[in-house]
């Protein structure tokens, strides 16, 4: 018998990225496909993107979209990373229509929220336990609840205040970048963030993930929290892969 497949594409602020999803096995079944995000990454000129990259494969079923955006029944209701445009945009609707597909067979979420359904189905079990919440730090920093494997979507825990400012303009991986921070000084930003949020919601287990979370040795090791913090076990293809995960389940962000 062959895998049972699906279908995710990830749309980030630098690129939109997917592919065939072996839902058996929780990984891409072949290559992914990457295209730059327009810009400016307006809805429609992104969901031309995710046209050609649908079309490049020869899928036609059930297709998961990610959005770094709240997701409530398709609709997108911030856009703190893409186009302000997004806003009140019914992107399950938008994506259904494009790709010639009925309103069932489009499924939105928030690219967080589906790194952490890829994480929670085929990482560890232990992340199946009690509260649990995966962080992904890139250009802004996205968050993802779980309680006893079940999802609280939309947690949009990048934005807690610390110290006045929105936890994501201090410590996402883009700041790092953007100031040339040493891996100390950044991880003494992540540590003050989490902290704050640790005393928040009192998480059992912490996961990290975004593409920083390769070079988690460099890091983790500097944080200095009460929790025990872990590396995302799927990196890059979480968000493809959760993504095609929650529309074979038909779960709306
Ligand atoms: C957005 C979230 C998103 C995160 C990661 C934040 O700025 O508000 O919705 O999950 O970035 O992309």
């Amino acid at each position: 018998m062959g895998a049972t497949l699906g279908f995710g594409v990830d749309i980030g602020g630098s690129g939109i990225k997917g592919g065939l999803v072996d839902l058996d096995a929780g990984k891409l079944h072949g290559e992914r496909l990457r295209i730059p995000t327009p810009d400016p990454s307006k809805p429609d000129a992104v969901a031309d993107v995710v046209k050609q990259i649908v079309d490049e494969f020869g899928w036609s079923g059930t297709v998961g979209v990610t959005l770094p955006a709240v997701i409530k029944r398709g609709i997108a209701h911030t856009a703190a990373n893409i186009d302000k445009s997004w806003l009140g945009t019914d992107a399950a609707a938008l994506f259904a229509e494009r790709l010639g597909l009925g309103g069932e067979d489009v499924v939105v979420l928030n690219d967080a929220d589906a790194a952490g359904i890829a994480e929670i189905n085929y990482g560890s079990p232990q992340d199946r336990e009690g509260v649990v919440v995966l962080l992904t730090f890139g250009t802004g920093i996205g968050s993802a609840l779980f309680r006893d494997g079940k999802l609280v979507p939309n947690t949009e825990f990048g934005h807690v205040e610390v110290d006045g400012h929105d936890a994501e303009t201090r410590a996402a991986a883009s700041v790092k970048e953007e100031n040339d921070l040493s891996w100390h000084e950044w991880a003494k930003r992540v540590t003050r963030y989490v902290r704050s949020l640790e005393d928040l919601i009192w998480p059992d287990l912490i996961i990290v993930g975004g593409g920083v979370s390769k070079k988690a040795d460099k890091w983790l090791p500097l944080l200095e929290l009460r929790t025990k913090v872990v590396a995302a076990e799927l990196r890059n293809d979480a968000g493809i892969v959760g993504a095609a995960v929650a529309a074979r389940q038909g779960h709306h962000g």
